[in-house]
């Protein structure tokens, strides 16, 4: 039975004192939630917040980290200093990183790889635009990003992946893919895990969905077989829309 997981990504939004009220709010909240949570803030907010979830039942997760342990890359931040933080996941390839910062695939691969030696958990995130979908190639798109994200990845250190799948055209448009939609495309996914790790390994992995997840549709989301937790930016950025989306159902 795989346990729902439901993340917030911040992404660039919050001053540390806003980042530290929500952080509050969400500890308190959430303190008898039943799944496993975690939340994303800006790299200047981790130390803030990872002071206020420490020991709760919120991980803290990073919105991504450098391909390289450390050296120079001006502006980037390591995973030597995110293991410093207490930061125990990150987010590796959402689509903002894709599509405006023009990380492609081998970048990426690098980074999951780099993130997974360090013990790292990695949540990586595959998904198409709205072109490829009207073009019929969803599904070679998740595909080509999921294996390409996971090349060389062991299966041993697979327990630590989670796949987030978030059509472009859903992320902070208010559109959501109908849980059919998505079910069929995490199905999908699945059935490329099982090729590339076997049929146990699939059955485990944990898919998350993304984009324009609320309150309202959260519960039909998470219905559905392969849907096993969601991935939040805009309603992750308030405790009165994310705490609903969190204890769905
Ligand atoms: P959204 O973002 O919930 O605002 O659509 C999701 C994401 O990008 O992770």
């Amino acid at each position: 039975m795989r346990d729902y997981y439901i993340a917030g990504n911040w992404k660039m939004h919050k001053t540390r004192s806003e980042a530290a009220e929500l952080a509050g709010a969400l500890a308190a909240q959430l303190k008898d939630g039943k799944h496993k949570y975690l939340v994303a803030p800006s790299f200047t907010s981790l130390e803030t917040v990872g002071a206020i979830i420490k020991g709760t039942n919120i991980r803290l997760g990073a919105q991504d980290v450098a391909c390289e342990e450390q050296g120079a890359h001006t502006g980037e931040v390591s995973v030597l200093q995110l293991k410093d933080l207490g930061v125990r996941t990150v987010i590796l390839g959402h689509s903002e990183r894709r599509h405006i910062y023009k990380e492609d695939d081998e970048l990426i691969n690098k980074k999951v790889k780099l993130a997974l030696k360090h013990g790292f958990e990695v949540i990586l995130c595959v998904g198409e635009l709205l072109e490829e979908r009207e073009a019929g190639k969803a599904e070679a798109v998740c595909e080509t990003q999921t294996a390409k994200g996971l090349a060389g990845v062991a299966l041993e250190d697979l327990d630590r992946v989670v796949i987030a799948y978030e059509p472009v055209w859903a992320i902070g448009t208010g559109k959501t893919a109908t849980p059919e939609d998505a079910d069929a495309v995490h199905a999908f996914i699945r059935k490329v895990i099982a090729r590339l790790y076997g049929q146990a390994a699939a059955e485990q992995i944990v898919i998350q969905y993304g984009g324009s997840v609320k309150p309202e549709n959260a519960a039909q989301l998470m219905a559905k077989e392969n849907i096993d937790g969601a991935l939040v930016g805009g309603a992750a950025l308030k405790a009165e829309t994310f705490v609903p989306i969190a204890k769905f159902g």
